[in-house]
């Protein structure tokens, strides 16, 4: 009894030590699999995507950079054609106006209408800033555009008239009443009655 103790309490232990020593390599092993098995998959997916895949072509990133290309070129050339009534407020006349402005104002009154343009440096008066406003002809719609019509006379901001169809510069009135600060709504009724009549 007493031997059989002693050995079963001396084997216990070494018992015990070699099934912890097995349980510890069995998750080592465990490990080692998944890692493998992660090294295996990952290696697959490489072989595939560069032999079956046909593998990430550049090509196919082109064609999505000329569709932002061309989404940007669209946001610029928007049709107002269609457009009746070009004073009445239209988010497809702002967009129009804004490349209106790009090409006859932004020279003088600065890419974000600041008043800092490259033409503008040397003027006096110089180009006003359209984001403050301040308007010496008027906010409203209809003060601008006869801004637009008729220039800001002593000074080198001339008159659109015979430069820009009428359509054009309704757009750069929307335009401009969408970067300001300093607007004045004429009413609808206003606007309806009067506009149509300008040219
Ligand atoms: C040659 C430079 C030049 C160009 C180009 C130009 N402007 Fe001006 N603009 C000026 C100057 C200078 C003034 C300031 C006049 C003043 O202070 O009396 C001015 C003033 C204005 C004003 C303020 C009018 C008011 O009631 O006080 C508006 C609005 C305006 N410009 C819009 C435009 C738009 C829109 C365009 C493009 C179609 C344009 N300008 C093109 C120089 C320019």
């Amino acid at each position: 009894m007493t031997t059989s103790d002693n050995n079963s309490s001396d084997k216990g232990p070494v018992l015990d030590a070699n099934h912890r020593e097995e349980s510890q390599s069995g998750v080592n092993q465990g490990g080692m699999t998944m890692f493998i098995l992660s090294m295996v998959v990952t290696f697959a997916s490489f072989i595939y995507v560069s032999f079956f895949s046909g593998g990430i072509d550049l090509k196919e990133i082109k064609p999505l950079e000329e569709a932002a290309v061309e989404q940007k070129v669209a946001e610029v050339k928007v049709d107002v054609s269609g457009i009746t009534e070009p004073w009445l407020p239209n988010d497809d006349m702002v967009k129009h106006g804004a490349a209106v402005y790009k090409t006859n104002c932004a020279m003088c009154h600065g890419n974000e209408g600041k008043g800092d343009g490259v033409a503008g440096g040397a003027l006096k008066p110089p180009p006003r800033n359209l984001i403050e406003g301040k308007w010496k002809q008027g906010g409203s719609e209809l003060g601008l555009f006869a801004t637009l019509q008729n220039g800001v006379p002593g000074t080198s901001m001339q008159g659109y008239k015979d430069a820009l169809p009428a359509k054009d510069r309704w757009a750069l009135v929307q335009f401009i009443h969408s970067i300001t600060q300093d607007k004045v709504n004429d009413s609808e009724a206003d606007l309806k009655a009067k506009a149509p009549t300008l040219q």
